[in-house]
C-alpha cells in the first residue's frame, strides 16, 4: 500500500526523485515514519509499505539514489545477505539505516561494518526518528565505510589498447552487473572513450576540477553525461595549442567525491608518466596494466609494476596482454611475458580487429557483443569485481603458440634490454 509518494502526487510509477527513501513491513511503522517525514517537511520523500526486495526493486528504477534510505529487515530470513543485495543496489553514498524487531548487539555491530550508519529496533516512535533521522543526526552518521573504488587503467606504452580496456571495462561494469560506474577520460585533449560509447563531450572535466569546492551530488549529476542509467563519463576536448596541468589536489578531491557516488571510478590515463598518472596511480584501489606482447612492452610493464609497488599502501594490479596486432613472430608469449617480468599476467585479449573498428564506428562497446574479445574483455570485468566463478585460467583466450624466439634467444634480448 502506498503510504506518502510526495514526488508523483500518489502515482505508484518509479518517482523521478527521490531524497528520503523508507519502506517498512508493517502498517504502524509506515505509518509513523509518514508523520516523521511531514513533520520535517521534507521534500522528496517516499515512504512505502513493502520489503526489502521490492526497496531494491524500486531503486534500480530511480534515475539516481537517494540521500537517504530506511529499509525494515524484520521480515527478512537472512538480513545480512538481503542488506549486501540492497549495498550492490545503491550508491556508496546513500546513508542508510535499519529498522528491525531484534535488540541484538551482535546484528548491530554487523550491519555498522557492512557500512549501515543506524539500526533502530521497533516500535518505532516519533521521537526516536527525531533523535535518530532528524536535524543534526541526518547530518552525521555514526560512520561511513562504504566508498567506491578508483581503478587506473593505464598502458605500458602508447596505442596498445588502455582506453579501449577502460571503456570496456566501465561499460561491462555499468552493464552487466548494475554497478554505478564514472569513466573519466583524463586525456584534456580528449581521449576516444567519448567516441566509444557514442556521446559527446561537455568539458565537465575541465569545469568540475575548476569548482571542486562546490561538488555536491547535484553538480555532480549535472557534470557527468550519462551513458545509461548506471553509466556517466566525465571528459573534455581542450582545445590542440592550450597546453594544460591540472591541479593535483582538486583531482584527488574530485576522486573523494566520486567515490561517494559511484562504485567503480575508471580513469584512462592517456600516458604513463607524469605527474597526473603518477598522482591517479597513488590514489588508486587498483591498476588495469595494459601491454602488447612486446620486450619493450615487457620492459614497460615492469618499470610500472615498479613503480605501483613503491607505493606506501599495497594495491592489486591486473596486467593485460592485449593483441593490438595480428599475431606476429616476433612477438612475446605470455608465458615469456609472464616470464620476463617476474608476475602472471591476469587476461590475455585476442586481436580482433573487425570489433575494435566496429566498436569505435558506432559507439557501441565491445564488451556488448560476443565474439572472443568481448568474452575476455568480460572476464576482466568479473575478476576486478571478484565475481569470476571459474579460475582465471579457464576463461583465458589460448592463442597458437609464438614459435619465433626460443626461451633462451628471449632471455639474451631481455638482458640487453634491461
Ligand atoms: N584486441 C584488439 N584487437 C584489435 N584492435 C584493438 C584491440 N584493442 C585495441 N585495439 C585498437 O587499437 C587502437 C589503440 O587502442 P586504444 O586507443 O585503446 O589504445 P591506448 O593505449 O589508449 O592508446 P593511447 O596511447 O593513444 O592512449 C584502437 O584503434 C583500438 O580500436
Ligand atoms: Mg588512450
Amino acid at each position: 500500500m502506498l503510504i506518502r509518494d510526495a514526488m508523483t502526487g500518489g502515482g505508484r510509477a518509479a518517482p523521478r526523485n527521490v531524497e528520503f527513501m523508507a519502506y517498512l513491513v508493517d502498517a504502524d511503522s509506515a505509518q509513523v515514519m509518514e508523520r516523521f517525514t511531514v513533520e520535517q517537511m521534507m521534500p522528496h520523500a517516499l515512504v512505502r509499505q513493502g520489503s526489502m526486495d521490492e526497496a531494491i526493486a524500486l531503486l534500480g528504477q530511480l534515475d539516481r539514489p537517494p540521500e537517504r534510505l530506511v529499509v525494515d529487515i524484520s521480515a527478512s530470513s537472512m538480513p545480512l545477505s538481503d542488506l549486501a543485495r540492497l549495498a550492490d543496489a545503491c550508491a556508496p553514498s546513500v546513508s542508510v539505516v535499519v529498522i528491525g524487531d531484534r535488540n541484538d548487539v551482535g546484528l548491530f555491530r554487523e550491519l555498522l561494518r557492512m557500512g549501515v550508519d543506524d539500526y533502530l529496533s521497533k516500535p518505532l516512535t516519533a521521537e526516536l526518528l527525531r533523535r535518530t533521522l532528524g536535524g543534526q543526526a541526518a547530518a552525521e552518521p555514526v560512520q561511513q565505510v562504504r566508498t567506491g573504488k578508483l581503478v587506473a587503467c593505464v598502458g605500458a606504452r602508447g596505442g596498445v589498447g588502455a582506453s579501449t580496456v577502460a571503456v570496456n571495462l566501465a561499460w561491462a561494469l555499468a552493464n552487466r552487473q548494475q554497478r554505478r560506474v564514472a569513466l573519466i577520460d583524463l586525456d584534456p585533449h580528449g581521449g576516444p572513450a567519448n567516441v566509444l560509447l557514442g556521446v559527446r563531450s561537455n568539458e565537465g572535466l575541465t569545469d568540475v576540477l575548476k569548482n571542486v569546492n562546490r561538488l555536491d551530488p547535484h553538480y555532480v549529476n549535472r557534470t557527468l553525461v550519462p551513458v545509461g542509467p548506471h553509466l556517466s563519463v566525465l571528459s573534455s576536448e581542450m582545445d590542440f595549442t592550450a597546453g594544460t596541468q591540472p591541479d593535483l589536489m582538486a583531482l584527488q578531491r574530485l576522486f573523494g567525491e566520486l567515490k561517494k557516488h559511484f562504485h567503480y571510478i575508471i580513469a584512462d590515463l592517456p600516458d604513463r608518466a607524469g605527474p597526473v598518472s603518477q598522482c591517479v596511480i597513488e590514489a588508486a584501489q587498483t591498476t588495469v596494466l595494459v601491454s602488447d606482447p612486446s620486450v619493450y612492452g615487457a620492459r614497460e610493464s615492469a618499470r610500472l609494476i615498479r613503480l605501483a609497488e613503491n607505493r606506501d599502501v599495497a594495491m592489486p594490479l591486473a596486467l593485460v596482454i592485449n593483441h593490438t596486432h595480428p599475431e606476429g613472430k616476433a612477438e612475446l608469449t605470455v608465458r615469456d611475458f609472464e616470464e620476463a617480468i617476474g608476475r602472471k599476467v591476469s587476461q590475455e585479449l585476442p586481436h580482433d580487429n573487425e570489433a575494435a573498428v566496429e566498436a569505435e564506428n558506432l559507439g557501441a562497446p565491445i564488451v556488448g557483443g560476443k565474439g572472443p574479445l568481448a568474452q575476455a574483455l568480460l572476464a576482466l570485468s568479473l575478476d576486478l569485481s571478484g565475481r569470476r566463478a571459474e579460475p582465471a585460467a579457464a576463461l583465458t583466450i589460448r592463442l597458437p603458440p609464438l614459435l619465433a624466439h626460443t626461451m633462451q634467444g628471449l632471455s639474451g634480448l631481455w638482458k640487453r634490454l634491461t
